[in-house]
């Protein structure tokens, strides 16, 4: 049923007349009300979908009317209207469920838009029927997929978890490879044994060794006291090792000699101390070509590669979409309060068609995104639209935007933000050396937002 009631409540008599007669020009049937009191005796009465409210009224705050209208059973959509230019207002009545905000002296142009808009969300809402609500929302680990492919990864998660064997996870950026991680912990008998994350792209080369084996106190300047290790914290759960093509030569092969005899010494220490800790370790290039190239150890790679589960890039599965959309949005949903229940016609085939460079992480900030900036209950196609082509499209609008250094700035900026300004992935996925990046980044006066 298209929109075709509309309710206006302000108290000047020149806006009611010049909204109806706009309004029923356009076909619909327009109530007007000059005091708070009349206009909620009308909304109860007629029902009108789209309401246009102003905020000082003779006998009621506009405000106040909005929040009682939002409560209905059937919402309608209400833009504010109002002289006031304050933050504070504008802030309150978006929170309090506003669709629109829009200044007086009234601009016409803005005022229909606004309306349309509302109708066509309204119509497509009523045309789009709900999700089911998935009962995973509540589990943060839970990890979606019913492709071939991800079947194959729960079949290997299984089997890890029965098998006290070291895992290697490979896969593209966010493609899900530390949630596995997690997944395997808690899905194994030492569950509530320690899971211990060591990043091995965020730590300098001088102090890995510490960090990863401990030291005793006075092995070097500075180590006022003797330290544990991530292997010794670790105990006899889990080391995640991240990035594990990102550990220095000589660390690795102090690793392998960990792996082979599960005894290793603190650095400045000759104690032998064992460890019965598992490591599973992620990597997001293929190591075997490191290994070629001499920037992996080999005996190392042959050890870690006995177990490994390759985590498929989302474009391997597209059929997984429409599972993972329903997941972020209810997994978002929950922690934005929003209430997008339904996806309207078309986004599918959009999510379908771009290219995920990152993966699942990709994909959920896109919905988060799309989630922050919507006002209804339906996931619109032209919201997802805007959002991916704004990645796509950045570097060349405008001419100045040709220049070779200009498309580089705006191309090393974007992919820095999309992994959280995670400099060596980002290097790594832009085939450069971190320290060309970080001189680039200086070049180009880039900064997290
Ligand atoms: N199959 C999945 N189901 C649900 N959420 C997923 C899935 N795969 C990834 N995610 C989500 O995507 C995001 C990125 O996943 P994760 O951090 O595990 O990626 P990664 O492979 O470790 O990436 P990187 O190589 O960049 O570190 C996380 O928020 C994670 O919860
Ligand atoms: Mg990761």
């Amino acid at each position: 049923m298209p929109v075709t009631k509309i309710l206006v409540i302000d108290d000047e008599s020149s806006i009611l007349e010049t909204l109806r007669m706009f309004f029923e020009e356009k076909g619909m049937t327009v109530f007007t009300a000059d005091t708070g009191t009349k206009g909620i005796s009308l909304f109860e009465k007629e029902r009108p979908r789209v309401v246009i409210l102003d905020i000082r009224l003779p006998d009621t705050n506009g405000l106040d009317i909005l929040k009682s209208m939002v409560q209905q059973d059937m919402p309608a959509k209400i833009i504010m209207i109002t002289a006031f230019q304050d933050m504070e207002t504008t802030i309150v009545a978006m929170k309090t469920g506003a669709f629109d905000y829009i200044h007086k002296p009234l601009d016409i142009d803005q005022v229909e838009q606004a309306v349309d808009r509302a109708a066509r969300i309204i119509e497509i809402d009523e045309k789009t029927p709900s999700l089911q609500t998935f009962t995973d929302a509540a589990n943060p680990l839970a990890i979606i997929g019913r492709s071939e492919k991800m079947r194959h990864v729960f079949k290997m998660m299984g089997l890890v978890c029965t098998r006290q064997v070291n895992v290697l996870l490979q896969g593209d950026t966010g493609t899900g490879k530390e949630l596995t991680a997690r997944a395997i912990h808690m899905n194994c008998a030492g569950k509530e044994e320690p899971f211990i994350v060591f990043d091995c792209s965020a730590v300098v080369d001088t102090i890995i060794e510490s960090e990863l084996f401990g030291h005793e106190k006075g092995s070097f300047t500075g180590a006022d006291h003797t330290t544990k290790g991530k292997i010794e914290l670790a105990g006899n759960g889990i080391l995640f090792l991240d990035e594990i093509s990102q550990l220095p030569l000589k660390i690795q092969g102090k690793l392998l000699g960990f792996l082979q005899r599960k005894e290793y010494t603190r650095v400045g220490g000759t104690h032998l101390l064992k460890s019965n800790c598992r490591i599973v370790a992620a990597c997001n290039q293929d190591l075997s070509k490191l290994v070629d190239k001499g920037l992996f150890k080999q005996d190392l790679y042959y050890r870690l590669k006995v177990f490994t589960i390759f985590l498929p890039s989302l474009e391997e599965r597209l059929s997984d979409m429409p599972f993972l959309v329903e997941h972020f949005l209810n997994k978002i949903n929950r922690e934005l309060g929003t209430t997008v229940i339904k996806i309207q016609d078309g986004v599918m085939e959009r999510l379908r068609r771009h290219r995920w460079k990152g993966n699942v992480r990709e994909l959920e900030n896109t919905i988060v995104q799309a989630l922050v900036g919507c006002r209804g209950n339906v996931l619109l196609k032209d919201d997802i639209d805007r959002i991916l082509n704004q990645h796509r499209s950045e570097p060349v609008a405008g001419l100045e935007s040709f220049s070779l250094a200009h498309v580089e700035k705006k191309h090393i900026a974007r992919t820095l933000s999309q992994l959280d300004w995670n400099k060596s992935r980002a290097a790594r996925l832009l085939q450069i050396t971190l320290p060309t990046l970080r001189s680039k980044i200086k070049k180009y006066n880039l900064h997290p937002n």
